[in-house]
């Protein structure tokens, strides 16, 4: 072999190996780091919005639960449509007449968040982009007659905030969905002709930062040809730096396998974890799209939420919060206005929350109100009730206040705090209530 056949053959192998950093194995897709813009981002929108928007009655599961003959959607059919009407016949009434992009994320960017999630395709198909593999089911072709996945990632970015693709690797009524499934998934021509390639485009095209991929349950990890997707999502698409994905690519993968973990819907594990995860919770509390027979009880309060955010942040995660548009394009006024309180708070408390880390306790160990999060130097307390006599009695942070006096304050006030150390706790005197910027919850700066 001459001396140049040899360096080129080097040149290869090189070439190879740096090409091809995560091999399309669980073990090697494991070792890749959460991308830090994520961590510090803490709390994101979910929207989830699609044609169940349109009979926007009983959940995004409209259909599925119309055709198993769940209670109550049969009768719902029955006496609001005319007979034979199909669930593609709800397409042409999504008609988005008032969709703002720019409103839409104008109200994201108040709200506190830095990421804004769409569902560009759920379970029942409809695709929010023209999927070259959706011909006729899609917000092109019919209802909106617009590129929603476009718009909205425009707008979105405008605001300087990141823009994440959920996208349902199932489809509960596609042909050749159903004959894999009916063949127990031994053969795989709805991913190779319709998945596979369609999420390919929808990265391509829109280059999401986040890739929150669902609909996994059914089948395993191997059928959706998930390590070789993530394995070329991280070491070759144009995205392959920052993006960030879940935990949602096969049977028995949830909590194990992927980026970041979002277990299931809702996850608040209330203590610290050692992987990165996303508590995502819809503001409805029984459903994620849009539903015209939600009860104002069924929507979280905003201490609630807030109680969400600050335990989720102080065990490590973010939470990514769900909203579910109406299919005329609104948002509706119980959600912007959560969003809009959940801003004000951040507006006063924000420095607890952001880019923070967690710290030695979650909790108090004596005061069940109290969560923590830290900013070195700082760590916060954060208290989820006024306490009585203004008195805020603390155990964990007693090992702060030994040579070293540290200052304390309430954000959002400008005095500094006096205290008194006892044997086991830390008593925090505060202000009148009454002269406290902040509401709903209250955070104690000690540095
Ligand atoms: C509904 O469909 C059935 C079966 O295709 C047909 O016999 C019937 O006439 C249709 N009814 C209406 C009102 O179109
Ligand atoms: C379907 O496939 C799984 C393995 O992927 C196997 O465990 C199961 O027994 C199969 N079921 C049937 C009905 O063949
Ligand atoms: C699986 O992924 C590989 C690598 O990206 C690709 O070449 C192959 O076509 C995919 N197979 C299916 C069935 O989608
Ligand atoms: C809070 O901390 C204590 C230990 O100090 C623990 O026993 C408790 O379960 C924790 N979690 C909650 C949700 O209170």
């Amino acid at each position: 072999m001459t001396n140049p056949t040899l360096a080129i053959i080097v040149l290869i192998l090189c070439t190879f190996s740096n090409g091809a950093k995560y091999k399309p194995n669980w073990n090697s897709l494991q070792t890749r780091p959460i991308p830090k813009w994520y961590d510090q981002a803490k709390i994101g929108i979910f929207i989830h919005w699609g044609v169940y928007s349109v009979p926007s009655f009983g959940s995004e599961w409209f259909w599925k639960h119309w055709k198993d003959g769940t209670d109550g959607y049969k009768d719902f059919m029955k006496q609001n449509y005319p007979p034979n009407f199909t669930y593609q016949d709800f397409g042409r009434y999504f008609t988005a007449e008032f969709f703002k992009p720019d409103e839409w994320a104008k109200q994201f960017k108040k709200s506190g968040a830095e990421y804004v999630i769409l569902t560009t395709k759920h379970h029942e198909g409809f695709t929010m982009w023209p999927s070259t593999y959706s011909f006729g089911w899609n917000a092109m072709d019919i209802g909106p007659n617009r590129d929603i996945v476009a718009e909205l990632s425009t707008a979105v970015r405008a605001q300087n905030l990141k823009f994440g693709a959920y996208y349902s690797l199932l489809e509960w009524y596609n042909p050749r969905y159903l004959a894999d499934s009916n063949a127990n998934f031994t053969t795989n021509n709805f991913v190779a002709d319709k998945m596979y390639p369609e999420l390919l485009e929808l990265i391509e095209t829109y280059k999401p930062d986040i890739i929150w991929a669902d609909g996994e349950w059914t089948a395993p990890d191997t059928y959706w040809n998930s390590t070789n997707f993530l394995a070329w999502l991280y070491n070759e698409s144009p995205v392959k730096d920052a993006v960030v994905a879940d935990d949602r690519w096969g049977k028995g993968s949830l909590c194990k396998h992927g980026g970041v973990f979002t277990c299931q819907d809702g996850y608040n594990p209330k203590t610290l974890q050692k992987h990165k995860f996303e508590n995502a919770v819809s503001l409805d509390k029984h459903s994620w799209g849009f539903r015209r027979n939600a009860r104002l009880e069924d929507i979280l309060s905003i201490e609630e939420l807030i109680t969400e955010v600050v335990q989720t942040v102080s065990c490590g995660g973010n939470i990514a919060i769900n909203v579910g548009p109406t299919h005329y394009g609104k948002i509706p006024l119980i959600f912007q206005q959560r969003l809009s309180d959940l801003g004000s708070w951040l507006n006063v408390n924000g420095q607890s929350i952001k880019k923070t880390t967690p710290w030695k306790y979650q909790n108090d160990t004596l005061n069940s109100n109290v969560w923590y999060t830290q900013a070195k130097p700082a760590v916060y307390a954060i208290s989820l009730k006024w306490p009585e006599n203004n008195i805020v009695e603390l155990g964990a942070v007693k090992e702060l206040f030994g040579k070293h006096k540290p200052k304390v304050n309430l954000l959002g006030v400008k005095d500094q705090l006096t205290y008194k150390v006892t044997k086991k706790t830390v008593k925090i005197t505060l202000p009148d209530k009454a002269t406290v910027k902040s509401k709903w919850a209250y955070v104690l700066k000690i540095a």
